[in-house]
């Protein structure tokens, strides 16, 4: 579905990603690891459009998207979360989520519908009329997603929604993506704990300082001595 190949860019004499080549199969949980400043977030930034990479070349669904704008991205069918909460923190839930939908893409009756879809998925019916800032951190993360999934995306990139929860919220915004995947969604999520991303994962791909070192399942990327020397001896408990 999606296909970043030989990817690279730098910002001034730092290389925040450096040959880097990742694909995603449809139907599947994605998942970009790596320590802090490893170059995920730019990553993300060069799918969506937001930064233009110095060489190599995005292809989504086929049809290469390294040169579009955020906005035709989106329109083909790639929507994000963003790792800081996105959201209109005075409106609604219900008028937050409202305002993902792409101008012209449903009437107003489809609209309606699926933002009460959107919100039952995500749990959040009850709070269709509470005013987002009044939310506690867990549900505002959910609108963000919420925004996200009125644009009709076929892939979603999420980047750190797991992040800064209580275990229990964790485990529930896991419940929510592997969701999504049954539901036919594609996620390519940046994660940042290692539970949740080994749960939810059917494939991950590690960065480390703008670099691939490696990729596979949750129990290749477990036992991986590259791995386990950048990232994950600080994350075993
Ligand atoms: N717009 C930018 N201008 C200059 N440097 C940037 C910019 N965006 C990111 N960087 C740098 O690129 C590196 C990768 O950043 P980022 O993609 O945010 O890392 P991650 O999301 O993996 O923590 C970092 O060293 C960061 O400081
Ligand atoms: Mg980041």
């Amino acid at each position: 579905m999606l296909d970043v190949a030989n990817v690279e860019i730098s910002f001034g004499g730092l290389k925040a990603l450096d040959n880097v080549s990742i694909h995603v199969e449809e139907g599947s949980i994605c998942s970009l690891i790596g320590p802090n400043g490893a170059g995920k977030t730019t990553l993300f930034n060069v799918i969506t459009g937001v930064l233009r990479a110095d060489a190599g070349v995005v292809k989504f669904l086929g049809k290469d998207i390294t040169r579009l704008r955020p906005y035709q991205i989106c329109r083909a069918g790639i929507a994000k979360t963003y790792q800081l909460r996105n959201n209109f923190p005075n409106l609604t839930v219900f008028e937050n989520i409202r305002s993902g939908f792409l101008k012209d893409a449903l009437t107003k009756k489809e609209r309606m519908r699926r933002t009460h879809e959107i919100l039952e998925l995500l749990g959040l019916r009850d709070k269709a009329d509470t005013v987002v800032s009044n939310l506690p951190p867990l549900d505002s993360k959910l609108v963000d997603l919420g925004r996200a999934l009125a644009t009709s995306p076929k892939l979603i990139l999420l980047d750190e929604l797991i992040g800064g929860l209580l275990p229990a919220e964790t485990d529930h915004v896991c419940d929510i993506v592997l969701d999504l995947r049954d539901r036919g969604y594609t996620i390519f999520q940046i994660g940042h704990e290692m539970k949740p991303i080994m749960r939810t994962s059917d494939k991950i791909f590690v960065l480390d300082q703008g670099c691939p070192i490696a990729e596979g399942t949750p129990q290749e990327i477990r036992t991986n001595p590259a791995v386990l020397a950048c990232y994950l001896e600080t994350e075993e408990e």
